[in-house]
């Protein structure tokens, strides 16, 4: 097959690293390339026969991915770090073939303010495996101070709890919402459940129910509720609004209807777990906010990213420790891992059909850079920072409890044989994971974004 690819023509006398002979997913399709690194950044793509480089990866039968970017996790520090902590997660995320990772701020303390967002920085300076930025969470308190706390460096966006879930944060009445819509421009992320349709049918989760009624009480309709009133008050604020982990098919119209002003994100676990089936098989383990429903709603969801009405696919990695998991429900907390399984379940589904492959790409780098406002990622193109998932999209593998590095040391996939494995990431020009082996020490630095740019990377303004 003819490379579409002219040969580099910043051609150093040496380039630091060479990903050699890989099949290379670039803004101008998929094809064979080879990929230079010099400094950190992608400096040539193409054939480069007779190149010099410090260092030559052999991609030889591997597809050369953007780094994916997983924009929901929870790591739990500080606060939690039995479950979680942020040098763990990341090496969860290294190993998972993510190079980049958005954190969100119902940890405790919850990150409200500047010093809890310098706090969260600070410990992931040479802790982190990977790249990584901070969610401001969105309180009454803070409301009037969004604006300022949103535009500081290594934070991603707001993000608003509109119905309770793990940790304190709610901003669940329609005048408080409208405040923090209108403190502020970047990228507000909800969890969009209404609280008071969850107060009114707590009684279904009563003590002693089984977690299979977790979707019956946290209903279709307490979802659809919570995305209608968001439009509107999204509208009426006009602020760009992003809807993490949409589960039902009563929302896909909805969103679809509001595409100039909200994006869509969906988990790997919604589009892939059904109930009642994962319910009776994982017990509260398969019990997440938005609970995880029936089939027709993962049909739903898969026409939602065929059709691309889809922005995004994060995992939501919401780690408990199996002792929090065995309390009886509905004490058993929400959330499952799933940072290191994110890829290797897309490419399952992407070799079953599910998926192309230039849509996980998309969904997983070019996507959250799109509404982010990541600068320098997301794309493998000159100038870009060298982050990348190599992987083996062929590779039959089972995910297996002695492969994850979250401290939670469980995932609602162990057992699961896949096709598609990460063998590699790169982050920055530095090869951080090869062959399920974390390398060197944990550099992760902050991500940058267009409206935070720092000066040195002025000429990557627009
Ligand atoms: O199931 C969930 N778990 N949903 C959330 O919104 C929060 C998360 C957690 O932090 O445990």
């Amino acid at each position: 097959m003819p490379t579409p690819f002219e040969p580099g023509t910043m051609m150093p006398e040496r380039y630091d690293l060479i990903v050699k002979g890989g099949t290379v997913a670039t803004p101008s399709g998929i094809a064979p390339a080879d990929v230079a690194v010099t400094a950190g950044r992608i400096a040539a793509i193409g054939a480069l026969d007779g190149a010099a480089a410090a260092e030559v990866f052999d991609a030889g039968g591997l597809h050369v991915l953007p780094g994916a970017i997983d924009t929901q996790v929870h790591f739990r520090e500080p606060g939690h770090e039995y479950k979680e902590d942020l040098a763990t997660g990341t090496a969860a995320a290294a190993l998972g073939g993510i190079a980049a990772v958005f954190e969100m701020p119902n940890t405790s303390p919850s990150t409200l303010s500047a010093e809890a967002l310098d706090d969260k920085l600070a410990r992931a300076k040479g802790r982190a495996w990977v790249d990584h930025a901070f969610f401001m969470g969105a309180a009454a308190e803070n409301a009037a101070e969004l604006a300022r706390l949103e535009l500081l460096p290594g934070c991603c966006g707001v993000k608003i709890f509109m119905g309770s879930s793990t940790g304190s944060l709610l901003v669940e009445d329609d005048e408080t919402l409208l405040e923090v819509l209108k403190s502020g421009r970047r990228r507000v992320a909800v969890h969009a459940e209404d609280e008071d349709r969850l107060r009114e049918r707590l009684e279904i989760a009563r003590q002693g129910a089984a977690v299979a009624f977790h979707p019956e009480w946290r209903d279709e309709e307490t979802a659809r509720l919570a995305t209608e009133r968001l439009m509107a008050l999204a509208r009426r604020a006009g602020r760009r609004v992003h809807v993490l982990h949409v589960t039902t098919a009563e929302e896909i119209p909805l969103l679809a209807a509001n595409k100039d002003l909200a994006t869509v994100e969906v988990t790997p676990q919604h589009l892939t777990l059904a109930a009642p089936e994962c319910y009776d098989r994982l017990g509260t383990r398969a019990q997440m906010n938005p609970p995880i429903r029936a089939a027709r709603h993962r049909e739903a969801l898969w026409r939602a990213v065929a059709q691309g009405v889809v922005d995004v696919i994060g995992s939501d990695h919401a780690p408990h420790s199996l002792e929090e998991k065995a309390k009886p429900y509905p004490t058993s907390p929400s959330g499952m891992p799933g940072v290191q399984t994110l890829l290797p379940l897309l490419m399952d589904h992407v070799n079953a059909g599910r998926l192309t492959l230039e849509r996980l790409v998309d969904l997983t780098s070019a996507g959250p850079a799109r509404i982010y406002g990541i600068a320098g990622k997301g794309r493998i193109a000159v100038g870009y920072d060298a982050d990348l998932s190599i992987v083996d999209l062929q590779a039959k593998r089972e995910i297996t409890a002695d492969w994850l590095a979250s401290k939670c040391g469980w995932s609602p996939f162990e057992g699961r044989r896949v096709t598609g494995w990460p063998v590699a990431t790169v982050i920055r020009g530095r090869v951080v994971m090869r062959e399920a082996e974390l390398l060197g020490d944990p550099a992760g630095a902050p991500v940058r974004f267009w409206e935070t740019l720092a000066p040195e990377r002025a000429d990557l303004r627009p």
